[in-house]
């Protein structure tokens, strides 16, 4: 029960099984459980307000003819939608998240492209200084000991629980992340999780280094954790036996497309029972530690370099054999001080995995190693051997040349903008993740004279087990704003600009506002799309349509992950001609990734990161010449 959360049925939640856990051991209902048993479900909205919201988004992105089509498509489906409204609200009656499961297999675990790149993202840290190997583990073990701390507070269901405004929000992520992992097969992947309350809890983690796999109790007889001396020397030992171990880096294989990798998955668990018993153990794991390489910087900035190696590995030559990418949290200790994660995404999204890494950076930073705890009678760290053939090894190599390839398709960069931050935006008394996607749009249109379809991640953890729904950040006004800003015609006219820009801010902020309330649009139509299907109904004309489809082609993928730690989120763009871009507002400067493919004629990441500098420039010096607030 506990296990394959995601192939089991409907019923399955965390809260099912902490009540199943209070039951088992008799005690009064966990503080977790009451707390989500407070949280609202997610409201299904009604059809005319996403219809009309719907409507007003197409308007700046599609021609008089598209919109008139478009416009006769929504108005019969106005009428016709009704039945499979009703469906759509007879599920979410029924479930405890009507979209909870249809998300994760459509945005995840049935979707089939290789999870580098396409959908895991990195998080590169404020880099270290080492300036020895000792340095190096040194700090892995204050990491580690970080998430062991952590770990603690996850097993006793203490996590804070965390508000938006005054509406408490779904804790569930935070308990799906540590012990977890995706399970590729061979049409459909699944998803494991497991828990400490299970019979034989996970107590070690996966160390990789040189490409080969070794398991470290981090937990000693008595089930107290390691102290980082202990730890430290756990891992001297792992890293001086990695130079001998002749290891087949299947970790390689994990970066393909997820057909692919079934397939493989399978022939290695089927080959020898030592690669089944392996393949668990790193499943099982608490988390993976990754010993890399130093990537060399070309000519290249450390945060670009970083992001990248935190991303992908840097290739089949660099790192990338050096991973495990099916695990949900896998952290990066580089020799040259670079240091993050990349994590799989199916079970939560970037901002608990932050607070993660934020509470084991911060515990790394404060706790220098104790020379306590002797590591006599500690088990030696294993060497976990895989057996492969002659068929095994070549998937290995054709798994190299196709993460090589696509990497060296993609142009991952990192730019901090340092004009001004957070602080300086709420001066102006206006919201800095509005006024930051205002500036996305005008950096789009002083390149490409037009607006495009933008998709910004809204939080639905309002609601139980929500995950999210789409901020469309191209709006009517700010289509108009970037327009006027790129035309001639209001070059002096500074006051209209101004007013323009607040509107588009307000436009921005109020769309965020339906978002995160359960009322944006875009989550709404994929459950009619999905409910017509289940039920073996025609797919309504208006989701079939051409330019609708337009109206999702997000050529700016974007999303903000805080930090407090100035980490920085980096994933790829979701279309061929678009980009990918992530932002963490620090106090008084941003952090911005920016992806695109090189094979697009269309797109050049570096160029975008300068337009979003100069972008944010001007909207900044509109507003602070000016007294005009902003309403939201
Ligand atoms: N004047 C002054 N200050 C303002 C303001 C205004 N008009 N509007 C907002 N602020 C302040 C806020 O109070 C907040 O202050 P704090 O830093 O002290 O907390 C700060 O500015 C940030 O607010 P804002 O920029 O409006 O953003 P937000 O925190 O409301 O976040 C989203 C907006 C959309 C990013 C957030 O709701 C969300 O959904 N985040 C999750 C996204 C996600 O899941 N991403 C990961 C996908 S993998």
């Amino acid at each position: 029960m506990w296990k394959r959360i995601a192939t089991l049925g409907r019923k399955t939640s965390l809260e099912l099984r902490l009540c199943s856990k209070a039951i088992q051991f008799r005690q009064p209902l966990g503080r977790v459980f009451l707390h989500q048993e407070s949280i609202p479900r997610l409201p299904v909205p009604p059809l005319d307000q996403t219809l009309s919201r719907f409507l007003d988004t197409c308007r700046p992105l599609l021609s008089a003819n598209e919109l008139n089509e478009v416009e006769k498509l929504a108005k019969e489906f106005g009428k016709s939608g009704t039945e499979l409204q009703k469906l759509l609200e007879t599920r979410a009656q029924e479930e405890l998240n009507w979209l909870e499961e249809w998300w994760l297999h459509t945005a995840y675990l049935d979707y089939r492209l290789p999870v580098v790149v396409h959908s895991s993202p990195g998080i590169l840290c404020p880099r270290q200084k080492f300036n020895s190997r000792d340095d190096q583990l040194d700090y892995t073990a204050r990491l580690i000991s970080g998430v062991l701390d952590y770990k603690k507070v996850v097993d006793n269901q203490n996590v804070p629980i965390e508000a938006m405004g005054n509406n408490p929000l779904c804790m569930y992520q935070y308990y799906q992340i540590l012990s977890a992992c995706r399970i590729p097969g061979k049409k459909r992947d699944s998803f494991a999780v497991y828990p400490p309350t299970e019979k034989d809890p996970p107590r070690h983690i996966i160390i990789i280094c040189n490409n080969a796999f070794f398991k470290l109790d981090v937990y000693d007889k008595d089930d107290n954790p390691l102290t980082t001396n202990q730890l430290c020397e756990q891992l001297r030992k792992i890293f001086k036996k990695s130079f001998s171990v002749k290891s087949p880096g299947v970790g390689i294989l994990t970066s393909e497309n997820r057909n692919t990798w079934g397939l493989y998955y399978d022939k290695l668990k089927n080959l020898d029972p030592e690669n089944e018993k392996n393949l668990k153990l790193i499943e099982k794991s608490i988390a993976t530690v990754c010993f890399d390489k130093a990537i060399p910087f070309d000519g290249r900035d450390e945060f670009s370099v970083g992001i990248n190696q935190m991303n992908h590995g840097c290739g089949s030559k660099n790192n990338s054999a050096n991973r495990w990418f099916d695990k949900t949290l896998q952290f990066i200790v580089s020799e040259d001080g670079q240091v993050g994660l990349t994590y799989e995404h199916s079970s939560a999204e970037g901002p608990p995995i932050v607070s993660i890494l934020d509470h084991a950076l911060i515990h790394a930073r404060s706790n220098k190693t104790a020379p306590d705890g002797s590591i006599d009678g500690l088990p030696e760290p294993e060497v976990l051997n895989f057996n492969v053939n002659e068929e095994i090894q070549h998937g290995i190599e054709e798994a190299g040349k196709n993460i090589d390839t696509l990497i060296s398709d993609l142009s991952l960069v990192g730019y901090v903008f340092k004009d001004f931050g957070k602080e300086a935006i709420k001066k102006l008394k206006v919201s800095p993740d509005a006024f930051i996607q205002v500036g996305f749009q005008l950096a789009y249109n002083k390149i490409y004279g037009r607006s495009c379809a933008t998709y910004e991640s809204a939080s639905l953890r309002k609601y139980r087990h929500g995950r999210t729904d789409t901020i469309r950040s191209c709006t009517n006004a700010s289509h108009e704003f970037a327009q006027a800003m790129i035309s001639s015609k209001f070059s002096e006219d500074v006051e209209t600009k101004r007013k323009l820009l607040l509107n588009a801010i307000n436009a921005h902020r109020q769309y965020t506002q339906w978002a995160v309330g359960g009322g944006g649009v875009d989550r709404h139509l994929l459950g009619l799309k999905l409910i017509a299907k289940e039920h073996g109904k025609n797919i309504p004309d208006l989701l079939m349509e051409p330019s609708v489809a337009e109206t999702s082609h997000w050529k700016l993928s974007t999303s903000q992950v805080a930090s407090k730690t100035g980490c920085l989120l980096g994933f790829g763009p979701v279309v061929p001609d678009g980009y990918g871009l992530c932002y963490n507002p620090q106090s008084n400067s941003i952090n911005f990734s920016i992806s695109s493919w090189k094979t697009s004629p269309e797109t050049e990441s570096q160029r975008m990161a300068e337009s979003i500098g100069s972008a944010l420039v001007e909207c900044y010096q509109l507003l602070s010449s000016g007294n005009v607030q902003a309403k939201l």
